[in-house]
């Protein structure tokens, strides 16, 4: 009886800990028009963009969802007057918040061009406060993607780390890298730009809990896709899953004071403070600026295509 009772402990604790969550809430086409907001102000990154509200953007086809899929993309019709506002462009973030959670983005294209500056993350209200987590970011097509945590001070990421990628910093606090945070590169080269849209994309995961973040990412084509990142299950287990490209473990990093509620935000900018300033070291030609003003048929392919997006909590 002993020895039973001992074996149920072990069975049910070791249920609890397992990593599974459920899904709460589900992002597919229209969905995204009610789930989330279309940001109209001014970029803090100082883009050559002007963000548009819902209507104008659908009415311009800037935003547009059918079934199972969301487009956003930058105006690329008009020749802009260098003395007007920026490229017309999407910026979208969850009206829920979220805080221990799992994300799961499953995106068939990516913007691309010179110029381009486009990010998928998570951020609080008060920032740096409650904290930045980058899933999927670059600038002027140039991969590999660089996932990054932004914090206060008081959270830095151990020497060696469980994951594929490569770390690129590991103090987190903005205030000591120039807003830099800790990032870490993928190792993946379909991770990012033109190559991930040539694999016709692939599935980005984001994992946030008391035990820190974690990052994975897997081409269309991978064989190593959990099947409930594939089949968008209601039901996930994140410990089944693959060694993640990026991992920032809590061990010196409390995640209750240095990540607040977040909002999902998928966004992009052109030129900013990151894209502007490596324009000609990527190989884009002449100033980032005028190259946005004067080349609107280079927005071409500045879109993102997203299929879903599943929450689990
Ligand atoms: C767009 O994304 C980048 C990358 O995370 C972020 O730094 C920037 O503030 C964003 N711009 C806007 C207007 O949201
Ligand atoms: C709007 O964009 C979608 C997706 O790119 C496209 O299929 C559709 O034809 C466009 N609609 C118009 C009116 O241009």
């Amino acid at each position: 009886m002993l020895v039973f009772s001992l074996l149920s402990f072990v069975y049910l604790s070791a249920t609890a800990l397992a990593a599974t969550y459920s899904q709460s809430d589900s992002y597919r086409g229209k969905d995204f028009l009610s789930g989330f907001t279309h940001w109209d102000i001014a970029d803090p990154t100082h883009g050559r963009v002007n963000y548009v509200g819902q209507n104008e953007a659908l009415a311009q086809n800037l935003t547009f969802t059918s079934g199972d899929t969301l487009i956003i993309r930058t105006d690329d019709k008009t020749v802009l007057d260098p003395s007007g506002p920026g490229r017309n462009s999407v910026r979208l973030y969850s009206n829920k918040k979220y805080k221990n959670h799992v994300t799961v983005w499953n995106i068939r294209h990516m913007p691309e061009g010179c110029g381009t500056w486009p990010a998928v993350w998570e951020s609080g209200e008060s920032w740096p406060d409650e904290g930045e987590i980058d899933i999927l970011e670059g600038v002027n097509d140039k991969g590999l993607n660089r996932a990054s945590l932004h914090t206060t001070s008081g959270c830095t990421m151990p020497a060696s780390r469980t994951m594929t990628g490569t770390s690129v910093g590991d103090n987190c606090d903005v205030a000591a890298t120039g807003n830099g945070g800790c990032g870490v590169s993928s190792n993946n080269a379909k991770s990012y730009g033109p190559a991930f849209n040539k694999a016709g994309g692939g599935f980005y995961a984001m994992e946030r809990s008391d035990a820190g973040v974690k990052i994975w990412f897997w081409r269309r084509s991978s064989c190593k896709i959990p099947s409930d990142v594939l089949s968008g299950a209601t039901q996930i287990d994140t410990d089944k899953w693959s060694t993640p490209f990026a991992a920032f473990p809590s061990d010196s990093c409390d995640m209750g004071s240095h990540f607040g509620p977040h909002s999902i935000i998928i966004n992009l900018t052109l030129c900013g403070d990151w894209g502007a300033a490596a324009f000609n070291s990527d190989g884009c030609p002449g100033d980032c600026i005028t190259y946005v003003d004067q080349n609107p048929g280079a927005f071409g392919n500045a879109y993102f295509d997203v299929a879903w997006l599943k929450i689990y909590e």
